[in-house]
Formats: C-alpha cells, sequence, structure tokens
C-alpha cells in the first residue's frame, strides 16, 4: 500500500486518480490545511498532520500494510520561503526527518520525494541535466536539496531508498475536469492568466520584460501534471523492484516564454487575457529547460500530453467548469472537449 502525504493537494490528487486507475491500494495522510477534500475523489483519508511525530507514527501502525511514501506536502511559494524561511524549514524538511524516522520505525524504506528545478538555483546551462550544479537561491529550493542530501545519508546509514523528482513547471489538470489547480492565494503563471481571462483577478502582471529571452520575458518547461503523476508510478514500481536510489528531472525540453503562455491563453479560452508589464520578480532566473534525457532512458517515461496548447486546455476546461475552484458546484463538473 502507498501512502501518500499531501494527496489533497494539486499535484497530490493528479496521483491519486493514476493510482485508482491503476488499482494501486493507497492512503492519504493530508491535514487539509492547503488541500481540498473533493480533490480526494474517494481515496481513503488519513487525517493528520506532518508535523507532528505522534500522527506520523500512528499511521504506520494502524496500517501495516504500507510499503511505499509518497511525499507531496510541501509549502511552495519561493517568495514567502524567503519572507517566512523557518515556515519551509520545518515543514519542508525538518518534519521530513521525523517522517523518515517514523518509516525506519516501521520497518518501511521506499520513498519518492516531490522534489523541484528550484534545487539548481539560477542554470549554468540549459537544457538542465541531473548533474548540473545545485545552489538554490531561496530557502525553499535549499529546503528541497537539504531533503535530498538527508535522503542520500538514510540510504547509506539505513538503506532507505528514494526517488526524487525534480519537477519543473507543473500545470495542467485531469482532462475530465474531476480535479485541478485550485491554490489560495492563485500565484502560477497559467492558471493566474486564465483566471485573469475569466475576471476572476486582476490583470496579470508580467515579472520582466528585459531578460535575454527572445521577447524578453522568461522562459520555462512547462510539465502535465498527469505526467508528473506518471512518473511517480514508475518510481514505485523501480523501487518495489529492489531498485536502488535515484534522482531525475522531470520537464518536455521545451522552453515557452511568459507572452507565448498568455497567447496560447488568449487562444484556447477565446478571451483576452488583461495583462500589464511590470519589474522582474526576485530570483526568477530567465530560463529554466529541462534535459529529461535519463528518465526516458532508464524508465521509458514518456510524456502523455508534452504540448503547451493540451496542457493549457486541460486547465481551462478544469478552470471554466469550476470558476469557483472546489467551492463551485460538482455538478458543474464535465466532459473534456478534448
Ligand atoms: N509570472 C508572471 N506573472 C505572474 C506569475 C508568473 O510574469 O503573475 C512569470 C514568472 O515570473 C515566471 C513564469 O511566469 O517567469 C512562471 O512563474 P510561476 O510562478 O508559474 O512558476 P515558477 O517558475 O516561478 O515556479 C515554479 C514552481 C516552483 C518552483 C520553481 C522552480 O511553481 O515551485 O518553478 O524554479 F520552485
Amino acid at each position: 500500500m502507498i501512502l501518500v502525504f499531501g494527496g489533497a493537494g494539486y499535484i497530490g490528487s493528479h496521483m491519486l486518480q493514476l493510482l485508482r486507475d491503476s488499482g494501486e491500494p493507497h492512503l492519504v495522510f493530508d491535514n487539509l490545511e492547503q488541500g481540498h477534500e473533493p480533490a480526494l475523489q474517494g481515496s481513503p483519508l488519513f487525517r493528520g498532520d506532518l508535523r507532528n511525530p505522534d500522527d506520523l507514527r500512528r499511521v504506520f501502525a494502524e496500517n501495516p500494510q504500507i510499503d511505499v511514501v509518497m511525499h507531496f506536502a510541501a509549502y511552495i511559494a519561493v517568495g514567502e520561503s524567503v519572507r517566512e524561511p523557518g515556515k519551509y524549514f520545518k515543514n519542508n524538511t525538518s518534519a521530513v526527518v521525523d517522517l523518515l524516522d517514523a518509516m525506519q520505525e516501521a520497518g518501511v524504506s521506499k520513498f519518492v520525494f516531490s522534489s523541484t528545478a528550484a534545487v539548481f538555483g539560477e542554470p549554468q546551462y540549459v537544457p538542465i541535466d541531473e548533474a548540473h550544479p545545485k545552489n538554490p537561491t531561496s530557502p525553499y529550493g535549499d529546503s528541497k536539496l537539504f531533503v535530498e542530501r538527508i535522503l542520500e545519508a538514510y540510504d547509506t546509514a539505513h538503506g532507505l531508498k528514494s526517488v526524487c523528482l525534480r519537477y519543473f513547471n507543473a500545470a495542467g489538470a485531469d482532462p475530465e475536469t474531476r480535479i485541478g489547480e485550485d491554490h489560495h492565494p492563485e500565484t502560477h503563471l497559467i492558471p493566474v492568466a486564465i483566471l485573469a481571462a475569466m475576471g476572476k483577478m486582476p490583470g496579470l502582471k508580467i515579472f520582466g520584460t528585459d531578460y535575454d529571452t527572445p521577447d524578453g520575458t522568461c522562459v520555462r518547461d512547462y510539465i502535465h501534471v498527469l505526467d508528473l503523476a506518471q512518473a511517480h508510478l514508475l518510481a514505485v514500481r523501480h523501487l518495489r523492484e529492489s531498485g536502488d536510489s535515484r534522482r531525475y528531472n522531470l520537464g518536455n525540453g521545451q522552453g515557452f516564454s511568459v507572452k507565448q503562455v498568455i497567447d496560447t491563453v488568449e487562444r484556447v479560452s477565446g478571451l483576452p487575457v488583461p495583462r500589464e508589464e511590470g519589474p522582474r520578480r526576485a530570483g526568477d532566473p530567465a530560463r529554466l529547460i529541462a534535459a529529461s534525457d535519463r528518465v526516458r532512458a532508464d524508465w521509458g517515461w514518456s510524456p502523455k500530453f508534452p504540448e503547451l496548447e493540451t496542457i493549457v486546455q486541460h486547465a481551462w476546461n478544469w478552470h471554466r467548469t469550476r470558476p469557483e475552484g472546489y467551492a463551485s458546484p460538482a455538478s458543474e463538473t464535465v466532459g473534456a472537449e478534448r
């Protein structure tokens, strides 16, 4: 059985969908602080707090079938991590040490960790492969890189095997709009552009137009959330076959500028995206593009939805049918157009 920390969140809930579709037994551990109960879609919930060691011990004691842990329960806002580093180091790093110790105690030795492109910091070259130097530029990036290093130490000391998946820009939603992205506040480019087009958020501010990129705006590698989830399933398979610890970068290997994303949102939605050009946001690298050749070669991972147009279409379908996110009535959910 797979224990999924943060299963009620954006990426976690898409993971649950894949686990349900694959008939994979699982249990969600979530405190529903940022996650949404309707996002569980019937997956069983253990309500607990990652920062409470008693909850951690209890979930393993009550569920001895658990053999793998997936960890999606993290704070993710780079800017906030600069202002409130303690919150990030406590939740994203030290609570994970408690979790690893609880696993240890329960004899569970397989861990799939949600890492991030932020572990690399300002890129020295793109596409960024796994060997690229790790030099985070925010407490958020540090909080994730520390866990990667702690996992190496736990492997050496205790034989705990882990797969760290470094996501580039997660985006998109379930094509059938049962689940999607619903952050409060929303800061990610694609949902912000969609919500601005729908009049649900004030106009989009473009953070910097003077970068050394073709149109002056930042370039990112957007990857469909279900393609990320698929990589986790391959990671579980690998670990269950007594595989060694691995680290992989996950992206499509193609970069799109902020302006290209806005154009795509306008094309897909048929609505104008009100926007204004503003100064750079601190800590934003000009270009982040993944080299994911290693995970493709090792596990045959291949994104099912690599096109930006499809990623934006799925995000648009979700927001269109759920204009208030999970607060919208579930009856409004409809099938995808594609
Ligand atoms: N952007 C805007 N206006 C907005 C929002 C975003 O111009 O209102 C720009 C950003 O400056 C950036 C791009 O759109 O250039 C993408 O921004 P996001 O906030 O959507 O994503 P980030 O690339 O900043 O962050 C993502 C993940 C983080 C992770 C980071 C790794 O969301 O969790 O990649 O660097 F840390």
